[in-house]
């Protein structure tokens, strides 16, 4: 059984980190994010309002706590983005920020999740700066980032992210994690799909009929491509699933 233990959320979006560490019973001390709209969704979820742009927090104005959790924003990453990585002027530093409050609160734990491209991205460069940063603050980290998704726990959505598990160095060392990727459940969206029934105002929720006609487009491509994995976003940056005679690549 876990002890109740405290948490703080940066970079808290709609509360994604929230809604798990509370289920594991924590409680949040402090949220953050820049964005109004998942500020007034996270207190409506929560009854937290979130402070706001992180880099003009001063760490002190931050309650000690047990655990750091921080999402931090991906677009300097991503394979979607430009990909400057830290040479990015505003997001890609945001980072150091989770460093700054970090080194200033010494929490027990803090656990960092960012976009799977972050553990290739600059050839290896930014994971080994993130490594390094952490392990110099003095938290034992994984060698190699954590690659995990929820669809290898049967929830339907393939979503890979790297997770980054640092622990205190006086509080011990990290578990080995491993996870077999032969024993991924099956799961389909179906499991988790309600019955139109059970949907208060339905109509509110409903695609319009040229929105189902993008999806059915989409489909259509996808199916052309042939690919055997599933599409992540965006799959033309890795060369189409390489199909060579795949007459729909050669003509778009
Ligand atoms: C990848 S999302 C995190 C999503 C979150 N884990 C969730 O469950 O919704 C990154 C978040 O960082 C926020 N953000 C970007 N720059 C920020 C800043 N300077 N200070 C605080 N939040 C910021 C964005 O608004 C966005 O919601």
């Amino acid at each position: 059984m876990i002890k109740p233990f405290t948490f703080i959320d940066l970079f808290c979006g709609i509360g994604g980190f929230h809604q798990a560490m509370s289920d594991l019973g924590g409680t949040c001390l402090y949220a953050s994010d820049i964005d109004a709209d998942c500020r007034k969704t996270y207190e409506r979820n929560y009854g937290i309002m979130p402070d706001g742009d992180i880099t003009k927090v001063d760490a002190a104005d931050i309650p000690a706590h047990d655990v750091l959790c921080a999402g931090f924003p991906c677009q300097a990453f991503s394979k979607a983005g430009k990909r400057l990585g830290f040479a990015d002027s505003t997001k890609g530093t945001l980072f150091f920020d989770i460093m700054r409050i970090l080194e200033h609160h010494r929490p027990k734990y803090a656990l960092l999740e960012n976009v799977r491209n972050l553990a290739s991205h600059d050839k290896g460069n930014t994971w080994n700066v993130i490594h390094e940063s952490l392990e110099t603050a003095g938290y034992n980290v994984l060698d190699e980032p954590v690659i995990f998704s929820p669809h290898y726990i049967g929830v339907p959505q393939h979503r890979e992210r790297v997770f980054i598990m640092c622990v205190r160095k006086d509080i011990g060392e990290l578990p080995n994690f491993y996870f077999n990727p032969e024993n991924i459940p099956g799961c389909s969206i179906d499991d988790i799909l309600l019955d139109d029934a059970e949907i208060p105002d339905l109509k509110a929720y409903q695609l319009s009929g040229e929105q189902i006609e993008w999806i059915d487009n989409w489909n259509e491509f996808i199916r052309g491509i042939r690919c055997d994995r599933l599409p992540g976003f965006p799959i033309w940056s890795d060369s189409l699933c390489a199909v060579e005679d795949n007459p729909m690549i050669r003509s778009g």
